[in-house]
């Protein structure tokens, strides 16, 4: 070929491409795409490229329904507790004042549902008086301030019990290096005194004696079963009865606060056994006698299968028939849980599936349904849950280690569960459950 023939058909051949080739940055939808190919993949021949790749069909993205049920316990859409059960009886909490910080949701939580509260641990002899003559109230003021703040019934738990007693308590100048009557005595007196006379008008609840009942039945709690209390102080008015002591503790937080409520408390009363009857039997002794006691806790440490709500309605009767003694006798339930475990359960764990949060919801339902018959009796005044969330309940741990528990109404994050609805409201228990198993 002529060289300028070849150079007219190479300078074609160039026009002829350059007119074919779309600049890829032309087409601004594909410019992003340009920069991250590689120079490989924009050389390819049409004979190399890819088959156009087809787009998979987008699956609808379905957005999680928003709950209606599990919500955060201080959510504003919730019912709130204490007034589903206003004018009937007063809906409490166990706290701890760490937990009492005002800002938080802990704090929005426990006011918006309840209107008593009880220290779990902090107004408990051994954290008040450490050492003979020395008292700490810190926490303890705290929890009145904060119980005045919000316009609370304030309960205090509690005066006279065997454990949680400071070490220093039960020894002195007696045989074997034990308190004597008389030290245990003016211990009682100075300590009841002390702790009452601060919060007198303020503290409106006192549990005065807590578990003084033997388990099995026999009468009062004895040095068997770690209480020295009946023995050391013995039977001062020679009438053959050993609980003196109680009588005694009655008589100084009367005279320390005379318009606070006095309750004699216990576990297992719900059980309606042998425990029943002779904590029943002891009272209405002690009550003919007109010991100042004004009520009977029953702490209601119960379980979700165990015992009946009829054994436990009846209990409630029983001691409610207490009132033909003081006509202003009431029963209150303490320290109410619902464990998910029989009591020595070994199993570390259950997946709170939407029946067994039913099962539970469906306990609570019935046994604020007996409450709220209790209470239109005259019976009942006051329900109190031992922790409000399940993320800080005593029974994770106990009496089984490392077992992790699921008593309360609130969950571990604080969110309602089908309990609460059980509650407050039963005909939601369904759609709650099945607000648990979306959530799953
Ligand atoms: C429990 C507290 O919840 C625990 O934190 C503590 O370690 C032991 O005491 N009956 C009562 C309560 O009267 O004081 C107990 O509280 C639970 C059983």
């Amino acid at each position: 070929m002529h060289k300028r023939n070849y150079l007219a058909l190479l300078l074609a051949l160039f026009l002829l491409l350059s007119a074919c080739s779309v600049p890829k940055e032309e087409n601004p939808d594909d410019a992003a795409a340009a920069e991250a190919e590689s120079p490989a993949d924009i050389a390819g021949t049409p004979e190399e490229a890819p088959e156009p790749v087809e787009e998979p069909e987008e699956e609808p993205v379905e957005e999680p329904a928003a709950p209606q049920y599990l919500l955060p316990a201080w959510d504003e859409a919730l019912p709130s507790l204490w007034e589903s059960f206003d004018g009937l009886f007063k809906v409490g909490a166990a706290v701890n004042t760490d937990q009492l910080k005002p800002d938080t949701d802990f704090y929005r939580t426990v006011t918006k549902h309840y209107n008593v509260f009880v220290t779990e641990n902090e107004m408990k002899p051994m954290y008040v008086n450490p050492a003979e003559g020395t008292f700490n109230f810190t926490a303890p003021d705290q929890f009145v301030a904060f119980g005045e703040e919000v316009g609370a019934t304030l309960r205090g738990h509690t005066l006279i019990w065997h454990s949680q007693a400071p070490d220093w308590w039960f020894r002195g100048s007696g045989e074997n290096g034990r308190a004597t009557r008389e030290e245990l005595l003016s211990r009682m007196e100075t300590y009841i005194t002390e702790v009452m006379t601060r919060y007198q008008g303020r503290v409106a609840v006192w549990d005065v004696v807590n578990e003084a009942f033997s388990d099995q039945g026999k009468g009062l709690r004895m040095e068997d079963e770690g209480s020295q209390y009946a023995a050391i102080i013995g039977d001062l008015d020679g009438d053959g009865n050993l609980n003196d002591y109680i009588e005694q503790a009655f008589y100084l937080a009367d005279a320390a606060d005379p318009d606070a409520q006095l309750i004699i408390n216990d576990y297992s009363l719900e059980n309606g056994d042998a425990k029943l009857d002779s904590f029943y039997e002891s009272v209405k002794g002690m009550l003919e006698k007109g010991v100042p006691i004004d009520g009977a806790g029953i702490q209601a440490h119960i379980q979700i299968g165990w015992p009946s709500v009829a054994t436990f309605e009846k209990a409630i009767e029983k001691l409610a028939s207490l009132k033909e003694y003081n006509p202003d006798f009431k029963v209150q339930i303490t320290e109410l849980d619902v464990s998910i475990f029989a009591w020595d359960d070994q199993s570390k764990i259950k997946e709170m599936t939407p029946q067994l949060q039913a099962e539970l919801a469906t306990r609570y339902a019935d046994l604020f349904d007996m409450f709220r018959r209790q209470a239109e009796k005259g019976n009942l005044d006051m329900v109190v849950t031992w922790g409000v969330y399940d993320g800080r309940s005593w029974l994770d741990n106990y009496p089984v280690s490392g077992r992790v528990n699921a008593p309360l109404l609130f969950d571990r994050q604080m969110n309602a569960k089908p309990a609460f609805w059980g509650v407050v409201d039963r005909t939601k228990i369904p759609d709650a459950c099945a607000e648990v198993q979306t959530a799953q």
